[in-house]
């Protein structure tokens, strides 16, 4: 069986962070405000009325930051930028001092030897754009587009690989259709459009990086979907769900058409949303790559509620992290070779830009904190990710989630993500046990290429 040290010599290691989960300073050198911001705001909409005002901190930090970082060795790094730092309104006036933030935070990574591998939207629309519609609203995908041009006029000269969007599928559905992230949307079948039009900004954005002679990725939430039992029922339920999750944001960016969704009453254009050309836009000359983020399968069975056509089967006899989140490494190898067959030579190169697990820590009398749960959910997905790379599927990096506990959206400081735990009243970093797991990880495999 290969492990995770058989992975290539040029595998890139990595981890990620986004904007508003970590930054704080929301009100500072001009950003203006954010969805996250007015939503968090609202009372009971993020556990416990935590907001992401304060965070890590790291506006502040990035120093002390990009030394943990380097302290694990990491090759890239992956973090957002938010857009109101750099258009407080979403279009139009640009904001000198939050490129001045970017431009130092890529300079000082750059200078550790880390490349930044900056997305472009992680969730912080400007507040701004929502009032107008938000991703519901076509032009929003122009706005973004624009948005993309200014900051890659500045930062573009140093960061060749860009990531577009950020779980456009999370985005959708938890922002505009169930309402549980910002903007707090529940419009169910009818978020819809926001699915378009975040492609579309991706496929506008994409030209515009293009242009510049720079990489283009998007960072996709995908999971492995099973079927809960033998009723063909079921199965028809699976494949509407897999439509949903993951073919939706995958088959127009690498095939260059929407999934069939008439299980959900859809016609191809997307309740009207979709307009002739948009498609090609889409998908362009292709990706340079595929960002996935997995975290674990999704089991669905027949619908219970008429309005959907599935319904979600808990996943049972497996280990849970803290989020309740079924643990299932081989997921990850069944998600890329699965990915591997249904686009063939569509699929473009991979790289895992999210994975990681929430764990209830905290530091012990000594200062120490030990979560060997995330050591063997690391271990058992890089080693899943070996066997995938095994079977032919052409990956080319890792980025955990997290490099810090950060903002975790809805549950707010609740769910700890990081490699390093961070006291967020004293704003104290301490690396964890699996800091120094993945630090040691990264330097075996390289004495062995090296060696
Ligand atoms: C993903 C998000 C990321 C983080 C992890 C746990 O869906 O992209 O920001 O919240 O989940």
């Amino acid at each position: 069986m290969p492990n995770r040290l058989d992975l290539p010599s040029d595998f890139r290691w990595g981890a990620s962070t986004a904007a508003y989960q970590i930054e704080g300073a929301v009100a500072e050198d001009g950003r203006g405000p954010s969805v996250w911001d007015v939503f968090a705001a609202r009372p009971g909409a993020v556990r416990d009325g935590h907001t992401g005002a304060v965070a890590c901190d790291h506006y502040h930090r990035y120093p002390e930051d990009i030394a943990l970082m380097q302290g694990l060795g990491l090759d890239g790094y992956r973090f957002s930028i938010a857009w109101p730092r750099i258009q407080p309104t979403g279009a139009g006036p640009v904001n000198p001092e939050g490129l001045a933030f970017y431009d130092r935070l890529v300079d000082a990574l750059l200078e550790s030897g880390i490349t930044p591998l900056p997305t472009l939207f992680h969730w912080d629309l400007p507040q701004a754009l929502e009032d107008v519609g938000g991703w519901l609203d076509r032009d929003t995908a122009y706005r973004f587009a624009e948005y993309t041009s200014v900051v890659v006029d500045r930062l573009g000269d140093r960061v060749p690989t860009w990531i577009t969007l950020n779980e456009p599928f999370v985005h959708m559905v938890y922002g505009y259709a169930l309402g549980i992230h910002a903007p707090g949307r529940a419009l169910m079948l009818d978020a819809l459009p926001a699915a378009h039009h975040q492609l579309l900004g991706h496929g506008l954005a994409a030209a515009v990086l293009r242009e510049r002679g720079l990489g283009v990725m998007i960072a996709n939430n995908l999971t492995p979907v099973w079927t809960a039992g033998p009723d063909p029922a079921d199965a028809a339920a699976a494949t509407a769900y897999d439509a949903l999750h993951n073919r939706l944001f995958t088959d127009p960016l690498l095939l260059g058409h929407y999934p069939d969704l008439s299980a959900f009453g859809l016609t191809e254009d997307l309740g009207g949303a979709v307009r002739p050309g948009d498609l090609k836009l889409i998908a362009g000359p292709g990706l340079d790559g595929l960002g996935v983020n997995y975290y674990n399968p999704t089991r669905i069975a027949a619908p219970t509620d008429p309005g959907l056509p599935f319904s979600e089967a808990p996943i049972e006899g497996v280990p849970r992290t803290a989020f309740d989140w079924p643990v299932v490494p081989d997921g990850l190898r069944e998600l890329l070779v699965g990915l591997r067959d249904r686009y063939g030579a569509a699929l473009p190169p991979i790289t895992i830009t999210e994975n990681g697990c929430s764990v209830a820590d905290e530091p012990a009398p000594g200062g120490t904190v030990r979560d060997p749960d995330r050591i063997s959910y690391l271990a058992g997905h890089l080693d899943a990710l070996a066997a995938a790379v095994a079977e032919g599927v052409d990956v080319r990096g890792y980025y955990t989630w997290s490099l810090l506990d950060n903002f975790e959206w809805a549950e707010g400081y609740h769910q700890r993500f990081g490699l390093v735990h961070v006291d967020f009243d004293t704003q104290k970093r301490t690396p964890k046990a699996s800091y120094a797991w993945y630090r040691d990880l990264i330097a075996a495999h390289r004495a062995l290429q090296h060696g």
